[in-house]
């Protein structure tokens, strides 16, 4: 076991995929929906001031007026959609997690919002021309490898009406998580990975060239079980997000510091984009 840890534990090669199912696992969702739905934590979802100064900027971004019909990829349990959703805009949002999909379609049913929920993994949307805006916030798009980046960023053009936008945001070099490696490690009677007892090995790696980040955890619940849980990122400069963008056609894309619309500067630790079809 100590050789398998040793081994598990070492850097893994890019974009290496979790052992275990991390955002529709049983446990893990419930304690992320706990953790989107605490208004004193910045983990899973921004706080509600926050959302508030987004919606309000994003709903600006669109050239209608008011955008009839809104794509949020990735919702979780529906914090951008239901304020989102009003008498002319249909939003339709998509997670991957049941328990946050679940939690969604409730709050809007008690509130009569008619906002579409679909359970499933964006990387399989097939939609053409039926939104003026797409969104995917909380820096997610950079979780996903080069590869599988821009084949959702070809499903999001697609799914976009001719003038519709696509805003999302990602980390830059100065948010300061990335500036060091470290391994740590604790042990739970029970916690954020399991309710049962567990053993957690966090191991920080940093991947200079390709500005990629992942936080690798082992969870080792008991002699025969260990999971390991790998969240990857990357972080962009100006010029790599508008290279990276550049492999699509749009016509037109701005830089933003953050997804509530501040300007970009040098010490911004995200950047937004907003590109339009
Ligand atoms: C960091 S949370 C952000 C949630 C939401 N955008 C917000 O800011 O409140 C990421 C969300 O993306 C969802 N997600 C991750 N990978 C996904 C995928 N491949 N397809 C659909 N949803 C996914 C997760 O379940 C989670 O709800």
């Amino acid at each position: 076991m100590i050789e398998e840890l040793i081994t598990l534990a070492k850097r893994p090669p890019l974009f290496l995929e979790s052992t275990a199912p991390f955002w529709d696992d049983d446990h893990i969702s419930g304690q992320m929906l706990k953790t989107h739905l605490d208004p004193t934590e910045e983990k899973a979802s921004r706080k509600p001031e926050t959302i508030d100064a987004s919606v309000s900027w994003i709903k600006g971004t669109s050239i209608k007026e008011d955008p009839s019909s809104i794509l949020d990829l990735g919702c979780g349990p529906g914090l951008y959609c239901r304020r989102l959703a009003g008498k002319t805009t249909r939003v339709t949002g998509i997670d991957i997690s049941r328990r946050s999909i679940a939690y969604a379609r409730r709050e809007a049913e008690k509130a009569h919002l008619l906002i579409d929920y679909h359970n499933k993994d964006y990387l399989t949307i097939d939609f053409t021309q039926e939104f003026d805006i797409v969104l995917l916030i909380f820096c997610d798009f950079a979780v996903l490898s080069p590869s599988k980046q821009q084949i959702l960023l070809s499903k999001i053009y697609q799914a976009l009406k001719p003038g519709g936008v696509f805003l999302f945001d990602v980390y830059t070099p100065c948010f300061p998580k990335y500036r060091e490696e470290k391994n740590s490690w604790y042990t739970a009677l029970t916690g954020f990975w399991k309710e049962n007892p567990h053993i957690c090995l966090h191991n920080q790696y940093h991947y200079p060239q390709n500005r990629a980040f992942v936080d690798q955890y082992i969870i080792i619940e008991n002699n025969e079980n260990i999971d390991v849980y790998r969240i990857w990122d990357q972080y962009y400069t100006e010029t790599s997000i508008m290279e990276l963008l550049g492999k699509q056609p749009f016509k037109k894309i701005e830089l933003f510091g953050d997804i509530t619309g501040r300007e970009y500067t040098a010490e911004s630790e995200t950047l937004c984009a907003v590109c339009r079809k």
